[in-house]
């Protein structure tokens, strides 16, 4: 049985470990963590959701607050159109967290960043197509277009410079959403560069519906493949979603995938943006602590731990500081199930909205532990230390377990001396 190792990611030129760190948001997938990636030769996303947020915390920016400061009047009116985001913040943002990214870059792998379409952010054409120009203008190595169709998105940036040298590929969760996206973006005589094919054990936002169990990912990926055969298109596809040691990743490799995607594994790696209180979560979550549920405002299915301080919460909607899931009408399913609950509440100080949440505020706060399918295997990843915690294992050492271990086999982190 052959290893990771036994194969290479080809990206054009590129030749890399076929190993791709997943982008997670909001900075769980930090800097730190996917410059580790390339470091040892992979493919590590940072991501640009809630990118605003994301710079005043790492570049001391305000953008938040000065945002706030602007819409304040519209704090308590139900009716949030007019919150917009300023797009050349939006710009400055970007730049900074992909600049500053790209200037600490070592070794031979890549850094991408992870778009998300469903962040919509009350203007979708206008902010995603600045979102990807800014990230391109500031050097990053690729873009992977996530949770969405992206039907329209190669279009927005098929003037830039870097359309047609930087790396693009998308996830899709089915053939299907593939025949779509190429169909639609065939006028830009360009096609993706990789194509992800997440399956339902994913973190995250899914790509399936609540019937998520009945999908299996080996099969979408045959398909895919399949497809990719018959209209003799070789694109690299690279499969994600419960690829959970690098044994489950060979054999993917092994049946003709290009690289694999994961990211449960790092979530609990000393570079992973989440909190040590939230990473000890992880570790300590049974299989019954998961579960998906429909309490995202996206309307897609997201997996998670149960008990995230975020689920059932009734904060105060936060648009004018955040707002980046409100649609083109300036509307997200949060704000109207909140208005629901305090008008069946009158007088009550606190309600609790138990069926969607503030995602942006929840996710901005790390209170919504989204997490993959398979993370109540994590505490067999690392050792138990003498408080109870768990030891938690660096970036690199996840890295290379993927890379080079065998027969199921997980290495576990080398004892704290
Ligand atoms: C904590 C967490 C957050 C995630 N956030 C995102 C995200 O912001 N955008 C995205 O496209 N995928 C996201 N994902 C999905 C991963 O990028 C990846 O494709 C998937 O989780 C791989 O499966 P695995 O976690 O079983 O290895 C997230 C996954 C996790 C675990």
């Amino acid at each position: 049985m052959k290893r990771v190792d036994d194969f290479r990611l080809r990206l054009g030129k590129h030749e890399l470990v076929p190993i791709m760190i997943g982008g997670m948001g909001v900075d769980i997938s930090t800097a730190d963590l996917a410059l580790e990636a390339a470091r040892l030769g992979g493919v590590g996303h940072i991501s640009d959701a809630m990118i605003n947020t994301v710079s005043d915390r790492r570049y001391e920016t305000k953008h938040v607050k000065e945002k706030l400061a602007l819409y304040k009047f519209n704090v308590l009116n139900e009716d949030k159109s007019p919150v917009k985001f300023d797009l050349g913040r939006v710009a400055e943002a970007t730049k900074l967290h992909v600049e500053a990214t790209m200037n600490r870059k070592q070794g031979s792998g890549m850094v991408f960043i992870n778009c998300m379409e469903k962040l919509t952010m009350n203007a979708p054409r206008e902010t995603l197509k600045v979102r990807m120009s800014s990230a391109l203008d500031a050097g990053i190595d690729g873009i992977t277009l996530a949770a969405g169709l992206h039907l329209g998105s190669f279009g927005l940036i098929e003037d830039h410079p870097r359309f047609r040298d930087a790396k693009l590929g998308i996830i899709v969760s089915s053939v299907r959403a593939l025949q779509l996206f190429l169909k639609k973006s065939a006028r830009t005589s360009r096609l993706p560069d990789y194509i992800v094919v997440e399956g339902p054990l994913a973190g995250g936002h899914l790509g399936f519906g609540m019937d998520w169990a009945q999908y299996d990912l080996a099969t979408i990926v045959a398909e895919v493949m399949q497809y990719l055969k018959d209209e003799q298109l070789d694109i690299p596809v690279i499969p994600a979603g419960g690829i959970f040691t690098g044994t489950d990743a060979a054999q993917f490799l092994e049946a003709g995938a290009a690289a694999v995607q994961v990211a449960t594994r790092f979530t609990v790696a000393d570079e992973c943006g989440l909190p040590s209180a939230a990473k000890q979560e992880y570790f300590k979550a049974s299989e019954d602590d998961i579960e998906v549920n429909q309490i995202s405002p996206t309307g897609y299915p997201m997996r998670m731990i149960k008990s995230s301080p975020g689920i059932g919460d009734g904060i105060r909607p936060n648009c004018e500081a955040y707002g980046y899931l409100l649609d083109a009408n300036g509307k997200c399913a949060y704000i109207s199930a909140y208005n629901r609950e305090v008008a069946a509440h009158p007088g009550a100080r606190k309600v609790k909205v138990l069926d969607k949440t503030c995602l942006c505020t929840h996710m901005r706060n790390f209170e919504i532990w989204t997490c993959g399918q398979l993370t109540w295997r994590l505490k067999d990843t690392t050792r138990r230390l003498v408080d109870g915690s768990y030891q938690v294992p660096s970036a690199a050492h996840i890295f290379q377990d993927y890379q080079f271990s065998t027969d199921q086999q997980i290495a576990l982190p080398p004892e704290l001396a």
